[in-house]
């Protein structure tokens, strides 16, 4: 079922085809009201999608507006608001490192700490229901939803090395090189994605028809690309991602295995399967552990984003499990 745009969202829009400057007053009063009471998490991820759309989507002619003062105080009050909820969710008793921002962490204790994240829940229930049990169409759906264990990477890691430098800097540019193939362009991972969507027939699930929980997975990487004051965040947020990613694609590889997929939706999976152990592991030798040696107060950011990424991981997989259950049983896949 289509949801009808969110009130926040639904103003956003306004403001971007409206295309002016200054605000039609009756439109910046509608945004005080909307924005001076809590905003619904599924408008707020709308929105800000909306917003990272213009900083680092297609360029459309709202582009120019990404900092319009409008759009800004949008971004701004929304992102505030995430980033408190976001903290107020403390990690895991047993981490090897807590959240208090200002205490010195070793290096060593960082690298425990994602490791032990990326261990956790390295395999959610429904990859082993899309490598066990669920039909083609089931396995189909759960991958339009996903989008990869990686999407959007290529322009992530390219906003991540902004003002990097040294081994940081030369292994993220080794990691975006392999997005993009090594060179060949039949081989740049979003070609391969491509390809995979053709073989599957694969939907493309408007942003209005996905669970909350998804939208907030996507927009997290929106948010860290967004804000480079989040950098040490974003380098735990990606380097979990790459951590995670290997298992769980050899789960999808034998979904299609079992189902029968074509030969073309094979690539994607299999090359993240087979290169993203490497990519984890170096991501925190080259990237983590110098950058570390240079910024040891980024530490404790460095687990707060990887902790991030986990939590909207088991967020999104566990009603990504439900709802296309319930959706095989004739129901709707949005939340
Ligand atoms: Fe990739
Ligand atoms: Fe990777």
């Amino acid at each position: 079922m289509t949801q009808s745009p969110a009130p926040v969202t639904r103003a956003l829009m306004r403001v971007l085809t409206g295309g002016s400057l200054p605000l039609p007053l009756s439109l910046d009063h509608e945004l005080d009201e909307l924005l001076a009471a809590p905003v619904d998490p599924r408008d707020r991820a709308l929105a800000l999608l909306l917003t990272y759309d213009l900083l680092s989507g297609p360029l459309q002619p709202a582009s120019r507006l990404a900092r319009h003062p409008a759009v800004a105080r949008v971004q701004w009050q929304l992102e505030s608001a995430w980033l408190d909820e976001l903290d107020a969710i403390g990690m895991p008793a047993d981490m090897p490192i807590q959240q208090d921002l200002g205490a010195p962490v070793s290096p060593d204790r960082v690298v425990a700490a994602l490791r032990s994240l990326a261990a956790r829940d390295r395999l959610p229930g429904v990859y082993r229901w899309v490598a066990r049990q669920a039909s083609h169409d089931e396995l189909v759906a759960f991958l339009a939803l996903e989008g990869g264990p990686d999407a959007g990477f290529d322009d992530l890691v390219a906003a991540c090395q902004v003002g990097l430098t040294g081994r940081p800097k030369l292994e993220l540019a080794q990691n975006y090189w392999d997005e993009m193939g090594g060179g060949d362009p039949a081989a740049v991972h979003t070609v391969l994605h491509d390809r995979l969507a053709a073989a599957l027939t694969m939907p493309r699930v408007p942003r209005e028809e996905q669970p909350v929980e998804g939208l907030e997975r996507v927009a997290l990487g929106g948010l860290l690309a967004a804000n480079h004051w989040l950098q040490p965040e974003m380098l735990g947020a990606l380097g979990l991602i790459e951590l995670q990613a290997g298992p769980r694609c050899r789960l999808v590889l034998q979904g299609f295995e079992r189902v029968g997929a074509p030969r073309d939706a094979y690539p994607f999976y299999e090359v993240h399967a087979e290169v993203d152990p490497v990519h984890g592991r170096d991501w925190v030798d080259n990237a983590v552990v110098p950058v570390l040696a240079e910024h040891p107060e980024w530490a404790p950011r460095i687990v707060r984003g990887a902790w991030w990424r986990s939590l909207l991981n088991a967020r999104f997989f566990a009603v990504a499990d439900t709802q296309l259950r319930r959706a095989a049983a004739g129901d709707s896949l949005a939340a």
